[in-house]
């Protein structure tokens, strides 16, 4: 899909199809007012009429027109025009487009770009724009026999805006884009089935992500881990077939000395539980257990598209969790790259153990702050539903910068609490701490095991358990938190120094 900038008076701007909203009670936005002029009142006479009354969702094709300007006009109801917040734009952008594939327009004029969104700029319209429209042409279709047969005509977007903001514009357009991007990118891994994406097709994935966006990439295998002491991730990988990796790509867009910015992502590509192994229901979703690492990979191709001058490294820490002969028991206790020994009471607690080695691994870059993101706790789904993520940190400045990024990219976090008085739920009578802190406050004390790894630097901790995906009718991957991520990362490249 292309996307573009247009201003103007829409009837002077051709198109195939103009995409105009329209508020509950029939009141015609402005573009629909000036979309109305100049089709002689066809608009007006049609809400007149009773055919449409701008509730929430619904959309009317006008598919013969006056004039030569538009060969279509899409009506798009606003719903009520005092709650026309960020909500409602995002489900008129959603329900616009969905319309749109139906239709034979190749290119349209989304002029909902210019209804005022309360307290958003026209900036944060486009990017969100771009982001919903491609969320709602997004289909996973590569391992079905038979293409689908429909492929709709749409092929290009025009964005339209008011006053010429020029800058802001296409830089808001770019971010939009790359977001889109990134998060394909990560859709796309995490609904690939655990029999084809593995560990080492998420290396292969990396690398080539590495060579076409010109980033650094560097893979450890299983013996790397084993000289560097990883006990935890190895412990995880034990009882699969499946050879772990540790992936690091690099995006140099800083100067030389400027500490970059760590995002570690969770990459179990198949989470069984293990010896304690899960039920059977739903359990295919555990496919999606490696969404963070795929969110990460998709913000390294987003960082790479914008040219951000900062630096950034991703890091996917990849396993797959499975029972065998050789697998890790409850009980057993193994040595943390850190040093600390833990004792692994659950074996379905494994996210914990692949990051903690991988956050001492980054120690060596000397990051600037490190983000980590996993769909790490049943009970933050239960905590926070599938709205927001849940957001823990070290650093109060991290976590308001972090949740601040999430309201901005509408990728939203709820900031919780990372107090030491939980920190006693990890207690172990062998070893230094348990991997698992009982029922109460789950996402929490999986946050706390985390937190006893980022001593050395400020850190964040995103569990995406409950908006990683979706489940039932709609099942999929939903490539939260990528915009959220590039929102932080653009804000970084906004206040660094030039290169
Ligand atoms: N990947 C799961 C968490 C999960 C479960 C995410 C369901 C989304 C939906 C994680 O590895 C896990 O199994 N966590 C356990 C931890 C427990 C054993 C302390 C959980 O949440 O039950
Ligand atoms: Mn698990
Ligand atoms: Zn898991």
């Amino acid at each position: 899909m292309e996307f573009s900038i247009k201003t103007g008076s829409p009837e002077k701007l051709k198109s195939a199809c103009a995409v105009v909203g329209v508020f509950q009670a029939r009141e015609l936005s402005a573009s629909a007012l000036a979309v109305d002029k100049a089709t002689r009142g066809s608009l007006s006479a049609i809400v007149k009429q009773g055919d449409f009354e701008g509730k929430a969702g619904t959309t009317l094709l006008v598919s013969r027109v006056e004039g030569k300007v538009f060969e279509r006009i899409l009506l798009v109801g606003l719903g009520p025009a005092g709650e026309f917040r960020e909500k409602a734009y995002r489900e008129a952008v959603r329900a616009a487009v969905s319309a749109l594939r139906q239709t034979g327009a190749s290119d349209a004029l989304l002029c909902l770009t210019e209804v005022p969104v309360g307290g958003r700029s026209q900036a944060w319209a486009i990017t969100q724009a771009v982001v919903v429209a491609m969320e709602t042409l997004y289909r996973f279709d590569q391992m079905k026999s038979q293409p689908e047969r429909n492929e709709p005509a749409l092929r290009s977007i025009s964005l339209k805006v008011g006053a010429r903001t020029n800058v802001d514009a296409e830089a808001a357009l770019a971010q939009g884009v790359a977001t889109a991007q990134g998060m394909n990118f990560a859709r796309d891994l995490a609904n690939l089935p655990p029999n084809i994406c593995h560990p080492t097709y998420l290396a292969a994935q990396a690398a080539a992500l590495a060579k076409s966006h010109r980033l650094k990439l560097e893979v450890l295998d299983q013996k790397d881990m084993e000289r560097l002491g990883m006990g935890a991730l190895l412990a995880v990988a034990r009882g699969s077939r499946q050879p772990p990796k540790l992936i690091s790509l690099s995006w140099n867009g800083g100067g030389r000395k400027s500490a970059p910015v760590v995002l570690i992502g969770k990459g179990i590509t198949f989470d069984t539980g293990g010896i304690s192994m899960k039920s059977a229901p739903e359990m295919d979703e555990m496919k999606f257990d490696m969404a963070g690492g795929a969110s990460v990979l998709g913000t390294m191709k987003a960082v790479a598209m914008l040219r951000l001058p900062i630096n950034v490294v991703g890091v996917v820490a990849a396993a797959e969790n499975m029972p065998g002969g050789n697998a890790t028991r409850p009980g057993d206790i193994v040595t943390t790259m850190s040093g600390q020994t833990v004792e692994i009471l659950n074996t379905d607690a494994e996210g914990r153990l692949v990051l903690c080695d991988a956050m001492t691994w980054c120690e060596r870059h000397q990051p600037a702050v490190v983000i980590d993101i996993a769909t790490l706790t049943g009970a933050c789904v239960i905590a926070l539903g599938h709205v927001a993520s849940g957001l823990y940190a070290n650093n109060e400045t991290v976590a308001r910068e972090v949740q601040q990024a999430g309201d901005a990219a509408w990728d939203r976090v709820w900031h919780m609490p990372l107090w030491d008085d939980y920190q006693e739920q990890l207690k172990s009578n062998f070893a230094d701490f348990a991997n698992i802190g009982g029922r109460p406050a789950g996402s929490v004390t999986a946050a706390c095991y985390l937190a006893r790894f980022a001593r050395k630097y400020p850190w964040a901790h995103l569990d995406i358990a409950g908006t990683a995906w979706k489940s039932g009718r709609d099942k999929g991957a939903t490539g939260r938190p990528v915009p959220l991520l590039v929102e932080f990362l653009v804000g970084r490249a906004r206040s660094a120094p030039p290169a």
